[in-house]
Parts: structure tokens; C-alpha cells; sequence
């Protein structure tokens, strides 16, 4: 449980005394560390992961803000590069029965619950995924020819997916929080993992820095092409021809309906106790007017605005 705060080293307890903190929506207390707030478990798991993470040329890395995608991404890129493994077709994929979370390890969650363990096991090409911003992404993340798909998702439908799923994980923190106060946070970027912003613009510019080595897609874009997305990322790993039958049977078996209505995402669990069906709720592009005022949803805009303006990126 990333927001609970135990098995902390004694210098990370050291380190966790320096730096400045503040009370904040979703949890009690979280540290800034490299420019962005963390709970002291998620900070124990990323010093971790910096510290003995080492990247191998042939891996893949699945890059999200939270809530901006990444158990879509996980399904849709297991399923791509295991195609020859697990035909798509057949009804024993491992997708059909499994929480795409457990088949592809969160890095500085897996780090935080079993420092010792050995990444040099999982099978080539290692898939994982990582909410690290690229400041603090492990030196060898950088150096190596690993590859960096990173998701993105319109913030305003981000911010609106955290809010509920802020309900169901830490239902006693935010009880009594007021939407303003989150929306408030969320443009300061003083909420876990933030500020969003910074951690968008700083794979944006990789991206165009080194293509070859980052792919940015958003959320939105597969959700009205998501046979593109797949060629689109399927080139970007080289993971060769993929014909027009295959993609459309991976775009059916990861779509928000299929996946959310297996009985392993609707009744399951996580190893880390979390309920499975958490991940899934609406799956819509644009969902937050049900849950935005007009008022609010033009402060994150005006957020927008000011973030983004000359970058390029639009929402
Ligand atoms: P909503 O809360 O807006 O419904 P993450 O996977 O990064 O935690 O993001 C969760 C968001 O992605 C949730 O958004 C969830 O419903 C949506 N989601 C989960 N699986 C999806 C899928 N297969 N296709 C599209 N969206 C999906």
C-alpha cells in the first residue's frame, strides 16, 4: 500500500528529515525530492529503483502520469510484443485471466515491497512501467538504448480520475476534502507524483530531443485510433509487421469493455491488496464535466494555458 508509510531504510528516514513537506490532498504528508511530491513509501521505492535498477538495452519502459492511461498501455504493449507467444486470437491469453498491473511490475512499487528484488529475471524484452519523472529516472534508464513509451492524458479528465480513485483508495484522507482544494493542488502540482505538468513537459521535449529513444502518445489519440497507436507503437520497438487482423484483435482484447468486464478486473486482486476494478471506471475521453464545475474546469484551462503555451502540446 504505496500511501501507508512503513519498511523505510534509515537513510531514506535520514533523507525524508531534510526535505520540505506538506500536508496534501490524498495523503497525510508527502516530500518533495527532485522537484516532485511523493509519500515516503513511493520515495523509498524511486531512491531504490535509482540506486539498483539497470537497464538493458532491449527494455521497454511504460511511462505515466497516474490515472493518464497506464493499465491500458500495459495491455495494449504485453499484448503487442508477446503476439508470438500468446496469439491474440486464442482464449487462454494470459490478458483474459490476469490484471495487466501483475503482468507488467511497477518499478518503484516493486522496489518499495521487495528492495532485493532481482529484475534480471523476467524474460527479454523486460516490460515495466514507472510514474518516475525523467529527472529522476535511474542513470541507466538515460544511458542505455532502452526504449520510453510515455502516456499522456487530457489533465482535466487526469485530474477527475485521481478524484475518484482518491475515494476508493484513501477514502478517510479525502472524505472531507473539498474539490476546489484538490483542483487548487492539482494546479500547483502539490499532490502525489506532481506537479503533473513538469513530468508531461519533460518527456514532451525528450520525445522530439530523441524519438527514437521516446514515444509520446496520449490517451486520447488511441481511444479514437487505437489500431494506429499500436503500428505507431510497434514501429517506434521494432517489434516487426503486425497485419491489420492482428491489431484489430489486440484493440478489441484490451478495450476498456473487454478488459473491465473480465471476472479478474471486476472481483480480483492485486498482490499489494488493491481491488482490481479500481483501475476501471468510465474509460471516457472528456468525462469530467460530470464532475467539474464550469468554474473549476476554467482554472485547470487557465493552468493549461500557462504550462503548455509554446510547447506545442494541446489539450
Ligand atoms: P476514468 O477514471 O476516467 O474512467 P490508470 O490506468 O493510469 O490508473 O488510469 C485509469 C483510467 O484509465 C481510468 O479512467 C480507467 O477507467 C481508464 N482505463 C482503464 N483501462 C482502460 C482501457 N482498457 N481502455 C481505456 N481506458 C481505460
Amino acid at each position: 500500500d504505496y500511501l501507508r508509510d512503513e519498511n523505510l531504510t534509515q537513510k531514506t528516514k535520514d533523507l525524508i528529515s531534510s526535505l520540505p513537506s506538506e500536508k496534501g490532498w490524498l495523503v497525510c504528508q508527502m516530500y518533495q525530492f527532485q522537484g516532485r511530491w511523493h509519500t515516503q513509501a513511493l520515495l523509498q521505492g524511486i531512491l531504490t529503483c535509482q540506486k539498483h535498477f539497470e537497464a538493458k538495452d532491449s527494455d521497454i519502459i511504460l511511462v505515466t502520469n497516474p490515472k493518464s492511461g497506464t493499465t491500458w498501455l500495459k495491455a495494449l504493449v504485453f499484448a503487442l510484443i508477446n503476439r508470438h507467444k500468446f496469439p491474440v486470437y486464442s482464449g487462454d491469453h494470459p490478458l483474459l485471466v490476469t490484471n495487466p498491473h501483475s503482468l507488467v511490475p511497477f518499478l518503484e512499487g516493486v522496489y518499495y515491497e521487495s528492495p532485493d528484488f532481482d529484475f534480471s529475471q523476467l524474460s527479454s524484452p523486460r516490460l515495466m512501467n514507472t510514474h518516475i519523472s525523467h529527472l529522476s529516472l535511474p542513470e541507466s534508464v538515460k544511458s542505455s538504448s532502452c526504449k520510453i513509451v510515455y502516456c499522456c492524458r487530457n489533465p482535466k479528465d487526469m485530474f477527475v480520475s485521481l478524484w475518484h480513485f482518491g475515494k476508493k483508495l484513501a477514502p478517510e484522507e479525502t472524505a472531507d476534502y473539498p474539490i476546489e482544494k484538490a483542483v487548487e493542488a492539482f494546479c500547483q502540482g502539490k499532490f502525489i507524483g506532481g506537479p503533473f505538468w513538469d513530468h508531461v513537459l519533460e518527456y514532451w521535449y525528450a520525445s522530439l530531443e530523441n524519438p527514437n529513444k521516446v514515444l509520446f502518445v496520449s490517451y486520447e489519440e488511441p481511444k479514437k485510433k487505437t489500431g494506429e497507436t499500436i503500428k505507431r507503437i510497434a514501429e517506434f520497438l521494432g517489434c516487426g509487421f503486425v497485419g491489420e487482423e492482428e491489431v484489430r484483435a489486440i484493440v478489441k482484447l484490451c478495450s476498456f469493455e473487454s478488459l473491465s468486464s473480465l471476472e479478474v478486473n471486476r472481483e480480483g486482486k492485486l498482490p499489494s491488496g488493491m481491488e482490481t476494478r479500481a483501475f476501471f471506471r468510465k474509460g471516457e475521453v472528456g468525462g469530467w464535466r460530470d464532475t467539474l464545475t464550469e468554474s473549476l474546469a476554467e482554472v485547470i484551462d487557465r493552468t493549461i494555458e500557462e504550462k503548455f503555451q509554446g510547447s506545442g502540446l494541446k489539450f
